[in-house]
């Protein structure tokens, strides 16, 4: 990301192109005919004066105006200015002094754009935003200034997740994603440690190494751990666990050809945990919290495991493999494990593209959210509605663990098609044991071909956003 210089102000200096936000029904902008343009959420019309454009935003109705509502108009502003030319842009919020959070999200979100290989990167006329001014009246400057900057960390922190995701699997090994988070963290108040397949043997994470073993010595797993450290000692850790599959093929039991590239995105919930303990680190949010990353590509070869393997995990459970595409609760076992036995966290909260099956039961707006602990979700169902990074509870009941044990292991990796979302989340359930635990399965939500108006296609970033408002609102473990 280019540096970007992010003021707030109640009036703009130099001349930058100006945002102004519109609800229906109020009075038109000077020389604005009714019939192009009636302030429908996402509807936009470009001012030209000598030296500066105006662009108005429509917001649709007030009484309907969300969080979200700011963002996707932000973000649609800002995707056209850029296409325009645009470099310094002023957003006018004076009406709207308490979505200055999410207009600047939506701003730097939409800032965003994968640039690709291509060969003449520069043929893109598009501009870079440098500057972006927040303009509200001045008794409202100080308590603006806090929410644009906290906005400004986290979403900046999206784009560098997101901007990683986007890579592909020859460009983003496991070494290469360790070195990447080490790199991160250099310079930030977070310690990382990366266990390379020696350390993996030697420790008895049978499950990271046998997804992984398929990849031979060519791309071997790692498991990334981050510490962050923002209150006392003897405060209980919050432990975040993310799937970094860097590409899954579905190893012995292959995936068929259609849309296997998407495969790329299989790393998102270890990116989202990375990015969590960024902007931890970044926001010095008074909490301690431990990242874990497993990471591995699912392949198959000589080496690779095989359908009928039992393997053994980090705390002697064992895995009856049934199929090798049901790789990412293999590697989550191992890293849940740690998480228990290592830190005894207050609460395990894991991100990881799951399953298939949670995209057709709920699609590509919501996650599903596995969980028991109620006020957690609670918590969840809130952070989810002020993000846009929606959510909604699905069964984690014991009825779907009898469908994963095995007669001749701990459990087995899959089990009947029906319910199969549910019965993946209890699963990976096992390796929390009593801990507090939550599964967000970000299959459908992860990276989008059909984007909001502050996105791009490809990785959103999803549930880094979500996370950081529910901790940060005190989240109930
Ligand atoms: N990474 C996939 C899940 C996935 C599929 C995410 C499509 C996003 C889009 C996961 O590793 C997987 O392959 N799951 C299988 C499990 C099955 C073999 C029990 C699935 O969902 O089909
Ligand atoms: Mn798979
Ligand atoms: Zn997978």
């Amino acid at each position: 990301m280019p540096s970007l210089k992010l003021e707030v102000r109640f009036a703009t200096v130099g001349s930058p192109d100006l945002v102004t936000f519109f609800i229906k029904g109020s009075p038109l902008p000077a020389g604005v005919p009714a019939s192009e343009f009636d302030g429908a959420p996402g509807s936009i019309v470009l001012l030209r004066d000598k030296n500066q454009r105006t662009l108005v935003v429509g917001l649709g109705d007030k009484d309907k105006i969300e969080p979200d509502t700011l963002r996707r108009a932000a973000g649609t502003a800002l995707k056209q200015l850029l296409k325009l030319g645009s470099t310094e842009v002023a957003l006018d919020l004076t009406a709207f002094a308490d979505h200055v959070g999410p207009a600047v999200e939506g701003a730097i979100l939409a800032s965003y754009k994968f640039e690709g290989f291509g060969k003449d990167p520069g043929k893109d006329k598009r501009g870079v935003l440098s500057r972006l001014q927040v303009i509200v009246k001045e008794n409202k400057v100080t308590q603006a200034r806090v929410q644009a900057r906290d906005a400004e960390i986290v979403s900046g922190i999206s784009n560098t997740i997101r901007g990683i995701g986007n890579l592909p699997g020859n460009m983003l090994t496991p070494a290469i994603l360790a070195e990447k988070a080490q790199a991160l963290a250099k310079g930030r108040a977070l310690t990382v440690k990366v266990w390379n397949e020696r350390h993996l043997a030697r420790d008895g994470f049978g499950g990271i190494l046998a997804v992984g073993q398929g990849s031979g010595s060519v791309h071997p797993p790692r498991l990334i751990v981050i510490e962050y450290r923002g209150a006392a000692k003897r405060e209980t850790p919050i432990a975040l666990v993310g799937k970094a599959i860097t590409f899954d093929t579905g190893g012995i039991s292959i995936k068929g050809s259609a849309q296997m590239d998407e495969m790329k995105f299989d790393k998102m919930g270890g990116l989202a945990v990375l990015g969590m303990m960024l902007a931890a680190a970044d926001l010095k949010l008074p909490l301690n919290l431990i990242g874990l990353i497993p990471s591995a590509e699912n392949m198959p070869g000589p080496d690779a495991y095989r359908p009928g393997d039992i393997i053994t995990t980090r705390d002697g459970k064992t895995i009856e493999v049934l199929n090798t595409d049901a790789e990412g609760r293999i590697v989550l076992a191992d890293a849940i494990a740690h998480a228990r036995i290592t830190y005894k966290p207050s609460a395990i909260l894991e991100y990881s593209t799951l399953t298939g099956a949670v995209i057709m039961a709920l699609g590509h707006k919501r996650a599903g959210m596995f969980t028991s602990a109620e006020k957690i979700r609670d918590a969840f169902i809130a952070a989810g509605k002020s993000t846009g990074e929606l959510v909604w509870p699905m069964p984690i009941d014991d009825e779907y663990k009898e469908n994963v044990l095995s007669e001749i292991a701990t459990a087995k990796n899959t089990s009947f098609r029906e319910g199969s979302a549910c019965s993946s989340a209890s699963f990976v359930k096992l390796w929390a044991e009593q801990t507090p635990f939550v599964h967000f399965d970000i299959a459908g939500t992860a990276w989008t071909t059909k984007p909001p108006a502050h996105l791009e296609a490809g990785a959103t970033g999803f549930g880094l956003r979500l996370t950081l408002a529910a901790l940060r609102a005190g989240l109930p473990v």
